[in-house]
C-alpha cells in the first residue's frame, strides 16, 4: 500500500504571512507544501513565482512541490530548481514530447523530483508511456486556476485506470489528485488509487487544521484499497 501524502495548497493561506503559515503547516502534520505557481495565461489567474518560493524556503522544511500552471515552463524551470522546488509537476498541455524530456533531464540532473499534471479533460493514454520516467502524475479534479472548487468525481475513472497502469508496469509513481479535496471526496479518491491529497480550503478554512489533517488523513483508511 502507499503512503499517504497531505499536501496542504499555500493558495489557500494569508498571502500576507507566507513565511508564517508555510511553517504552520509544519507544525501541523502536513507532508508536503504545494506551491501553485499561475501565470495568468495557462490558466486565468496570477498568483507567485520563483522569488516568493525562494522566501519561503527557510520558513519551512517539507518537500515544496511546486504545480506549475504557465504555458512556457521551461523557460523558467531553472528559476524554480534554484529556488529550493524539491519537486516540480509540469502540466502535460504546456509541452511537446521532445520538451518533456528536456524537462525531465533538468529536473533530474538538479536531483529532484519530476511529475505531469493533467487537466480534467486531458486523456491518459499519451503519458502511459512516460510513467517510469516520473515520480508522480497530478490528475487535476477541477479546472486549474482557483481554488473551492467542487471535486469532479468522473475524475476517478481516471485515478483508477492510471494505478492499473502504473501496477501493470510494476512502477513506484505517486498518484497526487488536486482540487476539491474534503473528508468526503479523499476517501473517493484514495479508493480509486490515489495517495497524494492536495487540499486547500479543507485545511485553510478549518477552525483547527491539524484536525483537518488528521481527519482526511483518517478518511483514507476506512475503504480498502482495490
Ligand atoms: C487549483 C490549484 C489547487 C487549489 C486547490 O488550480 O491547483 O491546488 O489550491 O484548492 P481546493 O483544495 O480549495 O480545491
Ligand atoms: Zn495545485
Amino acid at each position: 500500500m502507499n503512503e499517504i501524502l497531505i499536501a496542504p495548497s499555500m493558495l489557500a493561506s494569508d498571502f500576507a504571512r507566507m513565511g508564517e503559515e508555510a511553517q504552520r503547516m509544519q507544525s501541523v502534520g502536513a507532508d508536503w507544501l504545494h506551491l501553485d505557481v499561475m501565470d495568468g495565461h495557462f490558466v486565468p489567474n496570477i498568483t507567485f513565482g520563483a522569488p516568493i518560493i525562494k522566501a519561503l524556503r527557510p520558513h519551512c522544511s517539507l518537500l515544496f512541490d511546486v504545480h506549475l500552471m504557465i504555458s512556457e515552463p521551461l523557460k523558467h524551470l531553472g528559476d524554480f530548481l534554484a529556488a529550493g522546488a524539491d519537486q516540480i509537476t509540469l502540466h502535460a498541455e504546456t509541452l511537446t514530447r521532445a520538451q518533456l524530456m528536456d524537462a525531465i533531464v533538468q529536473v533530474r540532473s538538479a536531483g529532484k523530483r519530476v511529475a505531469l499534471a493533467l487537466k480534467p479533460a486531458t486523456s491518459l493514454r499519451p503519458i502511459v508511456n512516460y510513467l517510469h520516467e516520473l515520480d508522480m502524475v497530478l490528475v487535476m479534479t477541477v479546472e486549474p486556476g482557483f481554488g473551492g472548487q467542487a471535486f469532479m468525481t468522473d475524475m476517478l475513472e481516471k485515478i483508477s485506470q492510471l494505478r492499473k497502469e502504473i501496477r501493470r508496469q510494476n512502477l513506484d509513481v505517486t498518484i497526487q489528485v488536486d482540487g476539491g479535496i474534503t473528508c468526503e471526496t479523499i476517501t473517493q479518491a484514495y479508493a480509486a488509487g490515489a495517495n497524494c491529497f492536495v487540499a486547500g480550503s479543507a485545511i485553510f478554512n478549518a477552525d483547527d487544521p491539524a484536525q483537518a489533517i488528521s481527519e482526511l488523513r483518517s478518511s483514507c483508511y476506512f475503504f480498502e484499497k482495490k
